[in-house]
């Protein structure tokens, strides 16, 4: 299996996610870590914990990481994600036994990486806070990083603003430093982010399930939306299509872009440029004197292969 290691703000989509990475036999979730976003960093950790409890795996270890970006002011999603980050759905509480690790999130995600007798892929599916603070504090991580496959930016529309997406949005300097990590980065934008639906009737069926993280999906997605067909509304993956990235990138057509984070103060802030100019052999061209890292920015995604990935996954017993 892939060594992964998820980076969150849990988070309604985050909890799709580890769930899926959870129980698909195709990854080895190492580590989570948790950063202030869709709710504070307390509640995300409370929240992860609950997840991975529920999903059967309460032994992944799990730390808090940076309660707020960079430069910015935590600005969370409660409008989306609900009072508690994950849609108020009275979950419980994680075993009184259970905690976060005692060391910080950089610390973890340093250790785990550096451990892994294979080059470990990282999924950042919030802020980008803890991973920019890694890659400042110990640079010699990246040696042992397959890629970095990244839930953030847009290449048309954003959602936090106009043209900026909520996760680069929250943190765009911690999107600038892990931009330019130096090593293969996938970008799984809204543009393809929005795309992924699980039509009602699985939704249906993910809930009446007797299988505390498969009814624990259904729940998730129930609350997501958007309604495919408003008589029996289904429900988008979100930051749980990053990690199909992650298990099947054939699913994904990407193209290699040159992407800058707009930082200046004003309406663009936090806007993923992505240079769509760039052709195969002219990129260079284009590229001139501000010379921008290339990301791998995911373009299109097989939105059936994606669901049908999914579906198999959160609903095999076991992990
Ligand atoms: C991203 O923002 C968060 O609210 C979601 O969890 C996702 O990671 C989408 O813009
Ligand atoms: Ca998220």
């Amino acid at each position: 299996p892939i060594p992964v290691i998820i980076d969150c703000d849990t988070g309604i989509d985050d909890a799709l996610a580890l769930l899926l990475a959870v129980r698909h036999p195709g990854l080895d979730l190492r580590a989570v870590t948790c950063v202030a976003g869709n709710t504070d960093v307390e509640g995300v950790v409370r929240n992860t914990l609950t997840v991975l409890e529920q999903a059967g795996a309460p032994d992944v270890p799990v730390a808090r990481g940076a309660e707020r970006p960079l430069i910015e002011d935590v600005r969370t999603a409660r409008h989306v994600h609900g009072q508690d980050g994950m849609g108020d759905l009275g979950l419980p509480a994680p075993a009184p036994t259970r905690g976060p690790v005692d060391v910080d999130a950089v610390t973890l995600l340093r250790r785990e990486i550096l451990a892994s007798p294979r080059p470990v892929t990282l999924i950042p599916t919030a802020p980008a806070t803890n991973i920019a603070l890694l890659l400042r504090t110990h640079p010699e991580v990246t040696a042992n990083i397959e890629r970095i496959v990244f839930m953030g930016g847009a290449v048309a529309t954003g959602n936090a603003t106009p043209v900026a997406e909520f996760n680069v949005w929250h943190d765009p300097e911690a999107a600038a430093i892990l931009l330019t990590a130096g090593v293969p980065i996938t970008m799984y934008g809204l543009d393809v982010f929005e795309r992924v639906v699980v039509p009602g009737p699985d939704v249906r069926r993910l809930r009446a399930s007797a299988e505390p993280g498969t009814r624990l999906a259904g729940e998730l997605l129930a609350h997501r939306g958007p309604a495919t067909d408003e008589s029996d509304p289904g429900g988008g993956l979100g930051d749980a299509g990053a990690v199909c990235a992650v298990i099947d990138p054939e699913g994904l057509t990407t193209h290699r872009l040159p992407v800058e984070v707009s930082l200046a103060p004003g309406p663009a802030r936090g806007q993923t440029v992505v240079d769509r100019r760039a052709r195969p052999g002219e990129s260079e061209l284009h590229r001139g004197a501000r010379e921008q890292p290339l990301v791998d920015v995911a373009l299109d995604v097989d939105v059936a292969r994606y669901v049908n990935l999914y579906l198999g996954a959160v609903e095999r017993t076991g992990s």
